[in-house]
């Protein structure tokens, strides 16, 4: 078995290629001079772990060309991010289901499938080969843990993630909760956590995506005004779009980080061990 990846992807296949303790097949990445791009990879196994996040179109293409690349073999394909995830239904007429459509490029030549942390687990249904979605709740739990903070309330940021805020927190023992928005007049707007109180610890906002982050910086400006010594932002996707981190920093947000799905500076623990475990069995 060897493990083969997108250019985006190339840290965090290396770490899977450790923890399945094979080697990275070599793939030389470039374009033609229309601009269309193009790759060749190195020797081969007959069996393959095909690692690419879907982070923009060229991402993409990558997984797709490297995937005809490896034909032949036995291929495992993972998606750490799957982009497109979030258009997983048609909320207007005229909108094409984008989950659907990206989930149905895979089938042919592929053997199985892991995603991890994905948006909506409805979104699996989508896919033509079997697929495995694992969750890095534990892993952001051990972040946590790691960070030496004194009774820290783990928040989701709206009811939808609150089963993945209670899973992080299980791993110390502390208390979970999620934010309810209420609207106090057309122009203002409360973030609180629906049943705790924030005065006097540590906030630890966790969520799939960070995206633009301004659900997190708003959140955070309300729970120090709620009494909060200090709040703390921790994802599984940093997609971190338009100056995200920039204005988290902004919103106080005293440490911000992510796992490798998506390869960022701030990316502080591995989806590597998790991936590899589901690839085993
Ligand atoms: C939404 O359902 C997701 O779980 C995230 O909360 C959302 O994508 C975050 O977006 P942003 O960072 O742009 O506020």
């Amino acid at each position: 078995m060897k493990v083969i990846s997108t250019e985006k992807s190339q840290i965090l296949a290396a770490r899977i290629a450790t923890a399945l303790n094979t080697t990275v097949v070599d793939v030389k990445f470039s374009r033609f001079p229309d601009g269309e791009l193009y790759l060749a990879a190195g020797k081969l196994d007959d069996e393959t772990v095909i690692v690419g996040s879907i982070t923009d179109s060229d991402a993409l293409i990558q997984l797709l060309l490297l995937i005809d690349a490896c034909e032949g073999s036995k291929n495992h394909l993972v998606l750490p991010y799957m982009g497109y995830a979030r258009q997983d239904k048609r909320f207007r007429d005229g909108e094409p289901i984008s989950a659907r459509a990206i989930a149905g490029l895979f089938g042919e030549g592929i053997k199985d499938c892991i995603t991890v942390n994905i948006h909506e687990p409805s979104v699996l249904n989508y896919f033509k080969v079997p697929v495995t979605n694992i969750s890095l709740a534990g892993d952001i739990g051990d972040c946590i843990a790691s960070m030496g903070l004194s009774d820290p309330l783990i928040l989701a940021p709206d009811d939808g993630a609150l089963a993945f805020a209670e899973s992080v927190a299980s791993k110390g023992g502390w208390d979970y909760d999620h934010l309810e928005k209420t609207r106090l007049s057309g122009v203002e707007v409360k973030m609180a956590p629906k049943k705790l109180c924030a005065a006097s610890r540590p906030v630890v906002i966790v969520d799939d995506i960070i995206s633009t982050g301004g659900t997190i910086a708003t959140a955070s400006n309300m729970l120090y005004k709620q009494g909060a010594t200090d709040v703390y932002a921790i994802c599984v996707h940093g997609v971190l779009i338009g100056g995200a981190y920039t204005h988290l920093k902004v919103g106080e947000v005293r440490d911000i980080c992510c796992s490798d799905t998506i390869e960022r500076s701030c990316s502080r623990f591995s989806a590597a061990k998790s991936i590899a475990a589901a690839i085993r069995g």
